[in-house]
């Protein structure tokens, strides 16, 4: 039993797609990423629920969401800070982008700062090679990353909180 479930308004989108989409399974993605904006991560509890809802078995709705890394399968803090560690931006330093963030935070990579405002995460390639080295903030890209810039943003959003 799933304790898990939509707000109303996810509810009313949720029904309003399977208009839209050929079958129940279709929904998958859209389902998962609906659970992710309104809970801030995927628990198992959710992933029930979607397993429910389209008719699958909680395995399969797991195996998705746990194949993509934009999924969060654990709470993360209000910032999510995703660094791409592939090779341009390797070459460009995100390595030293990553020491400068762990020491800046905090906080090693995979972890939350224990006022939850931000998680460090790596990942692969974010599609933006060109500007190396990059990240994600939440749902912007933050490119050509220098100490500078990453001081700029950052405590702009430690002002805001
Ligand atoms: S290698 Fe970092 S965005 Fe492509």
């Amino acid at each position: 039993m799933s304790r898990f479930g939509f707000n109303w308004e996810n509810e009313e989108k949720f029904d309003a797609l399977l208009e839209r989409y050929p079958d129940k399974q279709s929904l998958m993605l859209p389902a998962l990423w609906m659970v992710q904006y309104q809970e801030g991560w995927i628990s198992l509890d959710a992933i029930r629920f979607i397993a429910k809802k389209l008719e699958r078995t909680p395995m399969e709705v797991y195996s998705v969401a746990s194949f993509y890394t934009m999924f969060q399968l654990q709470p993360v803090g209000k910032y999510h800070i995703q660094l791409c560690r592939t090779l341009s931006c390797m070459l460009c330093g995100s390595k030293n982008i990553q020491e400068y963030l762990q020491t800046k935070l905090g906080i090693k990579v995979g972890e939350t700062t224990p006022d939850r405002q931000f998680t460090l995460s790596l990942v692969e390639c974010l599609g933006s090679c060109g500007t190396a080295p990059c990240m994600r903030l939440n749902d912007d890209y933050i490119e050509n990353l220098t100490p500078e810039k990453i001081d700029e943003i950052l405590d702009g959003l430690c002002h805001d909180r």
